[in-house]
């Protein structure tokens, strides 16, 4: 059979991996999802079976309906300070079709991303993808912060682009001050798009701070969803923030590949303010927590900022881990293998009930004290 010969360079991602052989074990405590255990906001649901019920079945509008633009831009005025027209925004299928529609939008063949590690898994096969070339830069030499010298190193006349994850899975660290600064500088020195994927920023245990400023305002295209802080996974809404111009590129492709995104969960998504403090603050509650437990446990680990991961370091080869977890503790963590090189680190969801995080903690700590 002949495919697109990019697909002989993909691999399946290695948490999936992962995750079928913790269910080969029964009674397990999962730290592997990367999803909330919290239902949708009730708000959330009731704009969903208004939708059904007022029979808003046609095509929509393939940048989005007016009501959800609207609610999301004053949405991210108010939480985020980010401040964007009704023709600088699109609604995508997750946070996931907001970058693959971008990419395909921006690159060109041989066009190099820079990608900083620990990444999350669903970058680099989507670059690959577009005959552009994934260039990685490994963070964990400056605590996962982005320091100029570090960056400048990986631009060649080549980079089209870099994406960003902060807050970041899996280290759940956000930029600091200093990071923002050098990004804006080689901003304003390359010909160069940065890919904001902020889609942990409403889930933060201390303020958010937005690279966003007039500056480089036309360099930075946004990608965010409601996945993460509202529960929607399964409901696959996302959204794109950027100028005009690119805008108006990347809906060349989003409208040929999906048309548009299903009008009931845009319905939904017009309820994206409503209350949500509960579940943040309870998963701000369970990192604190895993924090000090690991701490405890004498590991190294760069303390989170946001997200519900934590990246741990750990005293020998995570994958080896993995299996002494599971085989020993029935206890389901990510390998750091997965999100690069990193195998002395394991990746942990505290995306789960206090109770059972509280469990897992417990048993892991036997399991390391053995060693
Ligand atoms: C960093 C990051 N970006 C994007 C996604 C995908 O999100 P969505 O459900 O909005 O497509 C995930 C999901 O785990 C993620 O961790």
């Amino acid at each position: 059979m002949k495919t697109n010969n990019n697909l002989s360079k993909i691999a399946f991602p290695m948490i999936r991996h992962f995750n079928i052989e913790a269910m080969k074990y029964d009674n397990i405590i999962k730290l592997t999802i990367g999803e909330p255990h919290f239902a949708p906001p009730k708000d959330i649901q009731n704009a969903a079976i208004f939708a059904i019920e007022n029979n808003d079945y046609k095509y929509v509008l393939s940048e989005g309906r007016v009501d959800t633009k609207k609610s999301i831009l004053n949405y991210v005025k108010k939480y985020f300070n980010q401040h964007y027209g009704m023709d600088e925004i699109m609604i995508t299928v997750g946070s996931t079709e907001a970058l693959s529609s971008t990419l395909a939008a921006l690159l060109n063949p041989d066009d190099e991303v820079i990608i900083p590690t620990p990444a999350y898994t669903g970058y680099s096969p989507l670059v690959t993808l577009n005959n552009s070339v994934s260039i990685f830069m490994d963070t964990s030499i400056d605590d996962f912060q982005i320091r100029y010298n570090n960056l400048k190193k990986h631009i060649t006349s080549k980079t089209r682009c870099l994406i960003l994850n902060y807050p970041n899975n899996p280290t759940g660290v956000s930029l600091d001050s200093q990071s923002i600064e050098d990004i804006k500088k080689i901003l304003k020195e390359h010909d160069i798009y940065v890919i904001l994927d902020e889609i942990y920023n409403r889930i933060m245990i201390d303020d958010f701070k937005s690279i966003v400023d007039p500056s480089v305002k036309d360099k930075i295209i946004i990608i965010n969803g409601l996945s993460k802080s509202h529960s929607l996974t399964g409901w696959r809404i996302g959204y794109v923030l950027a100028s005009r111009e690119i805008i108006q590129s990347i809906m060349k492709v989003h409208q040929y590949v999906v048309v548009a995104v299903n009008t009931i969960t845009q319905y939904a998504a017009t309820e994206i303010d409503c209350d949500i403090s509960e579940r943040i603050n309870y998963y701000k509650k369970n990192v604190e927590y895993a924090y000090n437990r690991l701490i405890k446990m004498g590991l190294n680990v760069v303390k989170p900022n946001g997200t519900y991961y934590i990246f741990p370091e750990v005293p020998y080869h995570s994958e080896k881990l993995f299996y002494d977890l599971l085989e020993k503790e029935k206890v389901a963590v990510i390998p750091g293998t997965c999100f690069g090189d990193f195998e002395n680190h394991i990746r942990i969801s505290c995306a789960i009930d206090y109770d059972s995080l509280k469990e897992a903690l417990d048993r892991m700590e036997r399991v390391i004290k053995l060693k």
